[in-house]
């Protein structure tokens, strides 16, 4: 009988990291907590961040991607440099014969995209665009149902977001767009990879805008984009990061229910397929002195999902709309709104679905869904909103690639 690919086989893969930066700070711990990887060497040009590591983890340390990658026993490099050395440390470890996990965006240009999956396909390696949220739990569970065909065809996509992402500190490369900074370069990806896996993959055109209105960050803060996907699916994102106002005051629960029950909605759907609706006394209603109330949630408050740097997100679909509840996806549908659990082992993060793409790559030559072709993919569309705000037109795409045919 064929292995499962989602049981380790008693091996650990031997994981050495290329910058210990913010990033890092948060995928660690999932990965020392898998069983499935062991974190053996890290290597940085800040000593104080290898002497933190050595202290946490015990590994080897070295000052440069070129001596980590001569470590005969790292099998898989970690790439999470600033964004100008992606590429240049993702073909070091490949040409040494490291699989490589290249943090998000991939690289800065599709020169360099297209150089790190030649040589990660020359020297027969790995490669694997992360860590993107497309990886969550809920968003995964959102394109099962999507797939499954349970409310119809997807009819469209929107996703917004409202974060504090530019008042976080800053090094003064993150803030040079020629170098990968700003906000359509360190976050987009999140959404468009998000949206291109649920929408099919395949982007045919961009028409996207960014701004920046803050003197302090001489880099966007805010971009939006319409993208249209090749079969006329439409998708909207945008991302304002300037932190004046976050979505993650949005979440209903513990809040205030909006406009009717979910009784009402299905009353009035089907009194509006059935023409018997009394538009004036339903207005009245919710006017001053009207009898809608608003109620207040009581749900239980273990780590609930709460509108993050991804933000909100609505697919549509023929028979209902899709978003993200507290604990899985509302399925808005015709006969009223179900909350579907989310189905993977980890509820609150989707760090151990991305390591478990590594693992079975490497480890059982399961097929890669984050490949390079798919993030080179990626990051047209981000590349592509930046083209399109500065030439005030629609960016025709040609490096799309299908979403994987797989759950
Ligand atoms: N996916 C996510 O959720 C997420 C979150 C944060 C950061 N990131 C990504 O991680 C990358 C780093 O971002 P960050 O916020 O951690 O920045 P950071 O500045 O905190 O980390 C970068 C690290 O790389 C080190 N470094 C710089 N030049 C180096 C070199 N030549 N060789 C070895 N090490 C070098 C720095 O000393 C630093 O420790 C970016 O690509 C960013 O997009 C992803």
């Amino acid at each position: 009988m064929a292995a499962n690919p989602t049981e380790p086989s008693g091996r650990k893969l031997k994981m050495g990291i290329v910058g210990l930066g913010v990033g890092t700070a948060e995928i660690l711990p999932a990965m020392a907590s898998t069983g499935k990887i062991d974190i053996v060497a890290a290597a940085d040009v800040n000593p104080r961040s290898l002497e933190a590591f050595r202290a946490r983890y015990g590994g080897r340390t070295y000052d440069s991607v070129e001596k980590l990658c001569d470590d005969p026993e790292v099998e898989a490099v970690w790439v999470a440099t600033p964004n100008k050395f992606h590429a240049a440390h993702t073909i070091v470890a490949a040409e040494r014969g490291k699989h490589v996990v290249v943090e998000k965006p991939m690289a800065v240009s599709l020169q360099e995209a297209e150089s790190m999956i030649e040589a990660s396909m020359r020297n027969k390696v790995k490669l694997i665009c992360g860590h993107t949220q497309s990886f969550l739990p809920h968003i995964r569970t959102m394109r099962r149902i999507i797939r499954s065909g349970e409310v119809g065809r997807l009819c469209a996509l929107n996703v917004w977001a409202y974060s504090d992402w530019m008042l976080r500190p800053r090094t003064p490369e993150e803030l040079d767009i020629d170098q990968g900074g700003g906000l359509a370069y360190r976050q987009a990806p999140h959404q468009v990879d998000t949206l291109r896996l649920l929408g099919g993959g395949m982007v045919r055109s961009v028409r996207g805008a960014t701004r920046e209105w803050f003197g302090a960050r001489p880099i966007p803060g805010y971009y939006s984009a319409f993208m249209e996907f090749e079969d006329g699916l439409p998708a909207n994102l945008m991302h304002n990061g300037y932190g004046y106002f976050v979505a993650a005051e949005l979440v209903p629960w513990g809040g205030r229910k909006h406009h009717y029950t979910e009784e009402q909605r299905v009353d009035v759907r089907r009194k509006l397929r059935a023409g018997t609706r009394d538009e004036f006394q339903d207005k009245e209603a919710l006017r001053i002195g009207g009898d809608q109330e608003r109620l207040t949630a009581d749900r239980a408050k273990k780590k609930p999902w709460v509108p993050n740097d991804l933000g909100v997100l609505v697919a549509s679909c023929e028979r209902g709309d899709l978003r993200q509840s507290e604990f899985g996806i509302y399925v808005h549908g015709d006969d009223g709104t179900k909350d579907v659990p989310i189905v993977t082992a980890s509820s609150d993060s989707g760090r151990s679905a991305e390591l478990d793409e590594l693992y079975n790559g490497v480890v059982h030559d399961a097929p890669i869904r984050h490949s390079g072709q798919w993030g080179m993919a990626t990051l047209e569309v981000c590349l592509a909103i930046m083209q399109s705000s500065r030439e005030r037109r629609e960016i025709r795409l040609s490096h799309q690639v299908p979403s994987p045919d797989t759950d």
